[in-house]
């Protein structure tokens, strides 16, 4: 029988078998992201729902169809925020950051909230890793994001990546390719879906993001696509081909996608992505690109930035997928006693925890039991507690991996312990043999 509470639908737990590659994962993305000088920010989970509506756009899809949005006791409208660039904008303007230096490198990490339909890779609460460059229009900004994004998949263990990218242009050449798709399409409109035509009339761009089957073979159909870098005026081209020369010389691999025109309204000139076919239709593992008027959209000062999110979920289920070992943990101790020990195993256990980890059993049931649960707790050194010898001011150690066993002084136990598993385990000399009851 299913039991009575489920964890609601698009959410999932992660156990702590689960948690190890996750933990890893982002102890690897913290250092990546310090070596780049980027600088952790935090931001509420939820804000005022109109933040949002403005900043990923009233017609997109997050905002129509996905904001978890509530009202509190208060009566205030607020929403579960669907992505982080929308608060950490609202902070950057709040907090004042723009009055303080030019240039600002922001990350943030956590759980985010989509009210989509679940399948493959696609929750309703995921995580991402956030970064956003503040304050520079330079092509050169967009270049360090990219490569940034790059090597943060390379210190997970992804190789050959392939970024797309496209320019979406500024809002008035975006007018005008919107015009064109609409010419484009005329010929075919009554036969697209209702969600097609629905995007011609508030944002024609996003019909290129179409996932239905019948609107791609009418494209298919009607032939070329119209590009909206044929679109994009001369300065955005020459950014444009900035960000690929740069790209070119930091040896980041790019491909250029026509389609690609991104899920939320803010952003002007660069947008990327990359993607791994092995999550089907959620295939973007993470994506970004250039957002130059969404602080003075907001009402903060004129300030252009870059940024991306990494979907976290995706990532690990793609690390996953291909059998990529998860980290283990360091191996510790385990500490067994005998009945006229337990106490003093108690108080070691907590001493030697200050520094390594350590595992003993709290019910001090019999030595076999004990012996048992040391064998599955993937110890690497099981230290006894005998009597007589604890008596002498000594304790019984044997190295669960070669089979060894010493006796070792009671006195500087912790650092003894320590270096021995600092050390690569010893040979295994005959096999491991039978732990003797002291
Ligand atoms: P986004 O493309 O909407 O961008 O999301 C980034 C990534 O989050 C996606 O590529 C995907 O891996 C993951 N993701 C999105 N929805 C789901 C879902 N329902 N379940 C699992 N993973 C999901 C942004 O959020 C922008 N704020 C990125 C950005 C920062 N642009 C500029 N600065």
């Amino acid at each position: 029988m299913a039991p009575r509470f489920q964890a609601p639908r698009g959410t999932r737990d992660l156990l702590p078998e689960e948690l190890g590659r996750w933990q890893w994962a982002e102890t690897q993305a913290r250092g990546v992201l310090e070596r780049y000088g980027y600088g952790e920010i935090r931001t509420p989970l939820f804000e005022d729902f109109e933040l949002f509506a403005r900043t990923s756009g009233e017609s997109s899809d997050v905002v129509q169809k996905e904001m978890y949005r509530f009202k509190d006791l208060g009566d205030r409208d607020l929403a579960l925020r669907p992505e982080f660039t929308a608060g950490v904008m609202r902070a950057f303007i709040e907090r004042g950051l723009g009055g303080r230096k030019r240039i600002h490198r922001l990350w943030s990490g956590g759980p985010v909230f989509r009210y989509g339909r679940p399948q493959k890779g696609r929750y309703r609460q995921f995580s991402q890793v956030n970064c956003e460059l503040v304050g520079s229009p330079a092509p050169g900004a967009d270049v360090e994001m990219i490569t940034l994004f790059v090597d943060l998949y390379e210190a997970w263990g992804f190789r050959d990546l392939t970024v797309v990218l496209n320019s979406v242009g500024q809002p008035a050449s975006r007018r005008a390719y919107g015009d064109q798709l609409r010419a484009w399409l005329a010929p075919v409109h009554g036969r697209l879906s209702a969600d097609s035509q629905q995007r011609l009339v508030v944002n024609p761009l996003r019909v290129l993001d179409t996932k239905d089957e019948g609107d791609l073979a009418l494209f298919r159909e009607l032939g070329e696509v119209p590009r909206m870098l044929d679109a994009i005026d001369e300065a955005d081209r020459a950014h444009w081909e900035a960000v690929l020369a740069g790209l070119e010389s930091v040896g980041v691999a790019y491909e250029v996608d026509h389609g690609l025109v991104r899920g939320l309204d803010y952003y002007t000139r660069t947008a990327f992505e990359v993607h791994d076919r092995s999550l089907g239709a959620q295939s973007a593992l993470g994506g970004g690109g250039r957002y130059d008027g969404l602080i003075a959209e907001l009402g903060g000062p004129p300030t252009p930035g870059v940024g991306f999110a990494i979907g976290l979920d995706r990532a690990m289920l793609v690390l996953e997928e291909r059998g990529a070992a998860a980290p283990a943990p360091p191996a510790g101790i385990y500490l067994a006693a005998m009945e006229a020990t337990h106490a003093m195993a108690l108080a070691l256990a907590r001493e030697l925890r200050r520094n390594l980890s350590v595992e003993l059993d709290v019910e001090a049931r019999g030595f076999s039991a004990q012996m048992k649960a040391a064998g599955k707790s993937g110890a690497r050194l099981l230290v006894i507690l005998g009597e007589e010898e604890w008596k002498r001011g000594e304790v019984a150690v044997k190295d669960l991996a070669s089979g060894t066993q010493e006796t070792l002084a009671r006195a500087g136990l912790a650092e003894a312990l320590g270096a021995r598993l600092a050390q690569a385990p010893p040979p295994v000399r005959g096999g491991a043999k039978e732990t003797e009851k002291p």
